[in-house]
């Protein structure tokens, strides 16, 4: 992985323009499916704020009962306190099961299209191309997968909708009070547009803050991946107290940039509590001498009316507030579907293309042609890693590579599978391109046990069955025996069921790789691509390691990157790769015999005792 690149747990805020809009609104194909109880849950939203909104009118009238003024009531509702009372009972009873079944509804939507939106990041992760994962850090991909879809998960059921129920409240709270004094509402209204935009302002700037605190945060986040997943070396260099202190200085920074924030927060709050308890006691002021004037005066409020006046002021107040918030958590949770939209716009590796009706399965029979071949990784482009390499292997060839280290023999072979596009030349299998070939059909006729062999968490026979999924338990005991691998496996007292630890760590490197080997020898590829540990094995252990390469090279065009000479005497053919090119070729004797040559200069390097 490349360690060089960007921190990116943070998650960009985007202008909430049009077009930013009906970008991040293309998530929204995922919520789709579950059109139904999305719409039940918007309608019982659209219930539960008139159910909200009719209380403060019927405590009004509450009041107006108890002062004498029932004339002030409409015609179809009761004139008593208590009948009043039950009506409001009723509300209440009627909101409570709105809301129920409104996050009943809306929890149903988000849950299965979160999941959908992950299984589907995952599936394209998977078949993106190699550069993609060089370009960027394990943290950075799995933070896609978890912070960004779960900064999304409410704000395209709950927190949208909530937004529309806040402007609903705002329209409809406005025409309450209008309807009830106007004069009164246009005063409250004039203190309302400047608080507004002050709030905004202030809001603004601790966004900036907090996404300060948030960068530090990611990047201290760094640190700790890093240093877990490479634990020995910390240790191995004795670098713990230094890590602690790098980590340390990350959170310091963290809680400096928190507290700058907080005390803007602390200040937005205050600034709210002083404005949105101001703005009511002026009303109530300019309200309350309303109320005292004589009926007969125009401008005569009924004490009730004053009543939910005030609380609809609350009510608009705090969908004003509720807005402000949420516009920011729509802004952020837009940028975050747009980084999974990027990551779903991605090209995938041409794997699993339908093959047309009625051909045939791909047949390999490991016939292989490298012509003028020439490569650069894209994650480096101005290193030539191969600049011109052209060889055939007939099937049931076995061809071996040697050279220094860092000439390309890792990377001619990986070629093979098509991990990377090729710069110049091209590569044939059976006389026909890679370019051409379904990858996932081309891979499955291809087998080969790494130079460093990770395995995945679970058990030995999980990693072995890797090689054919779903193969019968005697075939995994059978390709354990011929790799060699069968005699430690047994000795362990769960044997198959043996757990390997994260990435094998819990089995020797010789163990590992016997492992891979079984693998590779249960999958019964056409083409094997053998590429020797470059770690030295004691010889006993190297003994079986090659007794199980020889087992599998068996029957096979096999293509081995050999760094101890002793190993490939008995190949086909030899080719000495220098400098990204072939140098030398030939059998062993013929190069052995060439005093002048690479290989026979290797060999003598070899024979030296050490
Ligand atoms: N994923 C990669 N991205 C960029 N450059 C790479 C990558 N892998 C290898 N290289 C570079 O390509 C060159 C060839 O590497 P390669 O792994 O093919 O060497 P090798 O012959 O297998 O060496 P060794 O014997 O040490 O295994 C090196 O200079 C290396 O730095
Ligand atoms: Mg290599």
């Amino acid at each position: 992985m490349n360690t060089s690149g960007q921190v990116g747990a943070d998650v960009p805020k985007v202008k909430l323009t049009k077009e930013n809009f009906q970008r991040g609104m293309r998530i929204f194909r995922f919520v789709l499916p579950y059109k139904v109880p999305f719409i039940l849950g918007l309608l019982l939203l659209l219930l539960s704020s008139i159910s909200t909104m009719v209380m403060p009118k019927m405590l009004g009238y509450l009041v107006n009962i108890a002062n004498h003024q029932a004339h002030t009531l409409p015609r179809f509702l009761p004139k008593t306190i208590t009948g009043i009372a039950l009506v409001l009972f009723g509300v209440v009873l009627l909101q409570g099961l709105f809301s129920f079944l409104r996050i009943f509804f809306f929890s149903r939507v988000s849950e299965f299209s979160v999941r959908d939106i992950r299984r589907t990041l995952y599936q394209k992760l998977v078949t993106l191309p190699i550069p993609f994962f060089e370009q960027r850090r394990v943290g950075e991909i799995t933070s896609r997968l978890t912070s960004d879809v779960a900064n999304i998960q409410d704000t395209f059921t709950l927190t949208l909708a909530e937004f529309l129920r806040q402007i609903l409240t705002l329209l409809a709270g406005v025409a309450f009070i209008m309807w009830e004094s106007w004069r009164l509402s246009l005063f409250m209204l004039a203190t309302f547009p400047p608080l507004v935009l002050m709030a905004f302002l202030f809001g603004r700037s601790i966004r900036k803050l907090s996404k300060q605190t948030q960068d530090e945060l990611a990047k201290t986040n760094v640190i700790v991946e890093e240093t877990m997943q490479g634990i020995n070396s910390v240790k191995a260099f004795t670098s713990e107290q230094h890590e602690v202190s790098r980590y340390g200085a990350g959170l310091n920074r963290t809680v400096e940039a928190a507290l700058k924030a907080s005390v803007f927060r602390g200040g937005f709050v205050s600034f709210i509590i002083v404005a949105i308890f101001g703005g009511i006691f002026l009303v109530l002021w300019r309200g309350a001498s309303y109320v005292e004037l004589p009926a007969s005066d125009p401008r005569h409020l009924p004490m009730g009316d004053l009543v939910s006046f005030i609380l609809y002021t609350m009510f608009i107040g705090a969908s004003v507030a509720g807005l402000g918030e949420m516009y920011g958590k729509i802004q952020s949770s837009l940028g975050a579907s747009e980084r999974i939209l990027e990551i779903l716009d991605e090209e995938s590796e041409p794997v699993h293309q339908p093959r047309p009706a009625g051909t045939a399965p791909l047949q390999v029979h490991g016939d292989i042609e490298y012509e003028h071949v020439q490569f650069r990784y894209p994650t480096r482009p101005d290193l030539q890693v191969l600049k011109d390499i052209s060889f055939h292997i007939e099937a049931g060839e076995k061809v071996a590579l040697v050279g220094p280290s860092g000439a390309g023999k890792s990377t001619i072979v990986q070629l093979l599978m098509h991990l990377y596009p090729l710069s110049g030349g091209s590569i044939r299998v059976d006389g026909r391109d890679i370019n051409e070939l379904d990858l996932t059909e081309l891979r499955q006729h291809i087998g080969i046990v790494p130079q460093e062999t990770l395995l995945f968490g679970g058990t030995i026979r999980e990693n072995i069955l890797y090689g054919r999924p779903g193969a019968p338990e005697a075939d995994v005991v059978d390709a354990a025996r011929r790799a060699n691998a069968w005699q430690f496996i047994q000795s362990f007292p769960e044997g198959l069921d043996t757990v390997v630890g994260e990435r094998g760590i819990k089995l020797s490197g010789g163990q590992r790789q016997r492992i891979a080997i079984a693998r590779a020898i249960l999958k019964n590829p056409a083409i094997l691509l053998l590429d020797e540990a470059t770690s030295a094995l004691d010889s006993e252990s190297e003994q079986l390691v090659q007794q199980a390469m020889d087992e599998l090279m068996q029957n096979r065009t096999s293509i081995i990157i050999a760094h101890r000479l002793s190993t490939i005497r008995k190949v086909d053919k030899i080719l000495v790769i220098d400098g990204g090119r072939i140098v030398e070729q030939g059998t062993h004797e013929e190069l052995s015999h060439d005093e002048h040559g690479q290989y026979a200069h290797l060999l003598k390097l070899q024979l030296q005792p050490s």
